[in-house]
């Protein structure tokens, strides 16, 4: 290592490098063993909120002592940006030394939250959802609908996917991108019903709102079912949600505080959080007609499992920048 310099890596260079889903699914997934056993350091993330709206800005820092990973990642959502032809997720991450504490590199985050989120799907449809899941309906055909989806396809035998978007088009451009990407016969549906009742595993993936719409009704999730809320609880009605045998988490502490800002407002009791699950501390899916739910938030520890991944395989492959500390 020569201290006085960082490695940087654009957008490109990060999706360059090459990493798999599946490494990623591993890696996320020892991280939440690390959180299981109480190693990990990840304080509940502070943020902005430039301009108002639903827009933020959030610092999400963390240690991970097995995966020798630590740093933070600085990402903005801002819901404007679609209409300025901008991504809604965007940032960059630093990654240190955790024996020196001197930054290593610095790194867009884009692809990495995308990538990381459909991960920690994973790893909780591994403990919560049927084994033999296969259809799959996704509420919100936007950059996480394809991680999910991709994360999905990697722990379960995901052949059927029922595609709903609200905005004219979008399902139709994803169901025909995904069949031949992730080789799953995809077809659009026209009501959101149909994208939850007759499906195995269900993604929400539309906006976060803080008066969550409560579209998803009592009823309308199968007995069996699993479902990861990637946009908190806001497809779902509180009567809906508490139809769940088992509500999980990926960290209990960042839940309560997005609680007090006003989100999760009624909500099942709290069955495990995913270190819980991953370490076995807590049984996942124990009957086949069990509705399980996962309303991950996204943790740091999620992105510092795949920074250290991609600053080595950058360096193996010669891709990225050199900057002078
Ligand atoms: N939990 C996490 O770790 C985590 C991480 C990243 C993003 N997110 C959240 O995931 C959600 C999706 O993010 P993204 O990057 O995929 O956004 P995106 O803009 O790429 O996609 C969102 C899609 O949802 C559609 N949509 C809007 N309202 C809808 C509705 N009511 N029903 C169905 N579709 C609807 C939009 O047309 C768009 O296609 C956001 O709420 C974001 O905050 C969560």
């Amino acid at each position: 290592m020569n201290e006085s310099r960082l490695l940087y890596l654009s957008r490109d260079d990060v999706v360059r490098v090459g990493l798999t889903m599946a490494e990623v699914i591993d890696s996320v997934e020892a991280a939440f063993r690390e959180k299981g056993e109480g190693r990990t350091e990840m304080p509940p993330k502070p943020g902005i909120h430039p301009s108002g709206g639903d827009n933020f800005i959030h610092a999400m820092p963390a240690y991970i002592p097995g995966l020798r990973s630590a740093g933070v990642k600085w990402v903005s959502g801002f819901p404007g940006n679609a209409e300025r032809g901008l991504p809604y997720i965007s940032g960059l991450l630093v990654l240190n030394d955790v024996d020196t504490g001197l930054p290593l590199a610095v790194m867009d985050c884009t692809w990495i939250t995308a990538m990381r989120t459909g991960a920690a799907t994973a790893v909780a449809a591994r403990r919560l959802a049927r084994p033999e899941s296969s259809i799959l309906g996704v509420l919100g055909c936007g950059v996480q609908g394809r991680s999910n989806l991709e994360a999905l396809k990697v722990v379960l035998p995901i052949g059927e996917v029922r595609a709903y978007d609200t905005a004219p088009g979008v399902a139709a451009e994803y169901a025909a991108e995904v069949s031949d990407r992730f080789d799953v016969t995809a077809t659009v549906v026209h009501s959101p019903r149909e994208a939850v009742s007759g499906c195995d595993v269900v993604v929400t993936a539309g906006p976060i709102q803080k008066h969550p719409h409560r579209t998803i009704q009592r009823g309308w999730l199968d007995a069996g079912a699993f479902a990861s809320l990637v946009d908190y609880v806001s497809y779902f009605d509180p009567a809906a949600l508490h139809e769940a045998h088992k509500f999980c988490t990926d960290d209990i502490p960042q839940l309560r505080l997005a609680q007090t800002a006003g989100y999760f407002a009624d909500i099942p009791p709290i069955h495990a959080d995913l270190g819980e699950l991953a370490t076995g501390r807590k049984p996942g899916r124990e009957r086949p007609e069990e509705r399980t739910i996962a309303a991950n938030l996204g943790l740091a520890i999620d992105d510092m499992a795949v920074a250290p991944l991609l600053y080595q395989g950058a360096q193996e492959r010669g891709i990225g920048t050199w900057l002078p500390l």
